[in-house]
């Protein structure tokens, strides 16, 4: 016959963590087995019959003489093992690679840990995003990890007292640039955004890159609304072409297809954008805040890709949602006018000046941007499977709004 368990609890309350020694003893031996208790404090018989009836567990208390006050007797229920061993799952595993993340979690699973034991019957979340094929990358634990050391402090990132002055005319152009790329910005804040909420939690660092890409927007309508405030009060012109397209963006409510247009193809032409907006700012504030939003963009663009090309590899109809709704933004958006007050400010900043030769040179760049965002855009499509001329065909299509 074995000994029979015994806890100590000295002059130890059972409130006062006495009830977790016991605990532990408890779950040391079987339903049926006893273990003993002894101890000085204050009813504390009292207080451990309450506490055995809660549990589930047999109490016998025998009197002690002093200075011992008692010794009880437990007998193990079976309710703790029960309500763990036979009625839990555990929500897939801890890592984070293709093994430990499971094809379709049960959303009852709901906000527990991967790796976590979840109790038998907690509620059902109605998580949308449910299925990894439609979300998974492995690099989003390597994304996020970059991206999570790549944040910056707006405030100390930029020189924003260096002194400058533009030309009344130029500085009007970066203020209408500026304010383009601000309403730009907020598009892609909002969509990653609503997507956060439809996500199974299961698949955390695809919602951790979602949340750090939200927090990366909001940098940037920060700088990109500070550049345009340095030395305005107003800002510039927000048309009806550069909100339409964007709308339908924001109301896009398939993942694969909202990730396609604004991170592989809009983010991607935006790519090109800050670029030469770097290049060929008129004042170091300008270049300074295109080129940090183009550094963050470069990774929303790389998870754009990588969650697409798995879901491609998996599910190769896909190939022709996804152009399929190039084809459908472009017949929405085919009434709807260029955005000319950014064009005309891309060129008057690329020019520098009214100078003939200056604006010859400036509309040449323009041009050559132009051609840059289309070169980009079709090397993405090719990388995701689209063959050279459906490519060319797309990239055409795609919006002039840029993003
Ligand atoms: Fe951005
Ligand atoms: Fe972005």
């Amino acid at each position: 016959m074995t000994q029979t368990l015994q806890v100590d609890l000295g002059s130890l309350a059972l409130v006062e963590g006495g009830y977790l020694l016991v605990k532990r003893a408890l779950r040391r031996v079987a339903p049926g087995e006893r273990i003993s208790v002894t101890g000085q404090a204050e009813g504390l018989d009292v207080d451990l019959r309450g506490w055995c009836r809660a549990e589930g567990h047999r109490f016998l208390w025998q009197s002690a003489p002093v200075p011992a006050r008692g010794q009880a007797h437990i007998v193990a229920g079976s309710a703790e093992s029960e309500r763990w061993a036979g009625f839990s799952r555990v929500a897939g595993e801890a890592g984070a690679n293709d093994e430990a993340v499971a094809d379709h979690p049960p959303r009852s699973w709901g906000l527990a840990a991967r790796g976590a034991t979840v109790e038998a019957g907690a509620p059902e979340f109605d998580f949308q995003l449910a299925d990894k094929v439609d979300v998974w990358t492995d690099d989003a634990a390597r994304i996020y990890q970059v991206a999570a050391a790549a944040q910056w402090d707006p405030d100390t990132a930029i020189a924003w007292n260096v002194p400058f002055v533009l030309d009344d005319d130029l500085e009007d152009a970066i203020v209408q640039v500026m304010t383009f790329l601000i309403e730009n910005e907020t598009a892609a804040l909002i969509v990653p955004s609503r997507f956060i909420a439809q996500l199974h939690p299961h698949f955390r660092e695809v919602m951790q890159v979602l949340a750090v890409q939200a927090a990366d927007e909001a940098r940037h309508i920060e700088v990109f609304t500070r550049r345009a405030r340095l030395k305005r009060i107003r800002l510039g012109r927000s048309t009806i072409g550069g909100q339409a397209s964007l709308k339908t963006l924001v109301e896009e409510p398939d993942f694969a297809v909202a990730s396609f247009l604004l991170s592989v193809l809009g983010e991607g032409t935006f790519l090109s954008l800050l670029r030469f907006i770097e290049r060929y700012a008129p004042d170091p504030v300008t270049a300074a805040v295109a080129k940090l939003a183009a550094q963050d963009e470069a990774r929303h663009v790389a998870f754009g890709l990588a969650h697409l090309t798995r879901h491609l590899e998996r599910e190769p109809g896909l190939r022709i949602r996804l152009a399929d709704a190039v084809r459908r933004r472009h017949n929405a958006l085919r009434h709807v006018a260029l955005n000319d007050e950014v064009f005309d400010a891309l060129l008057l900043m690329a020019a520098g000046s009214w100078d003939h030769e200056a604006l010859r040179q400036g509309s040449q760049r323009v041009l050559r941007l132009i051609h840059d965002m289309d070169e980009g855009r079709r090397r993405h499509l090719v990388r995701l499977g689209f063959p050279e001329a459906e490519a060319a065909e797309l990239s055409a299509l795609h919006t002039p709004n840029f993003m």
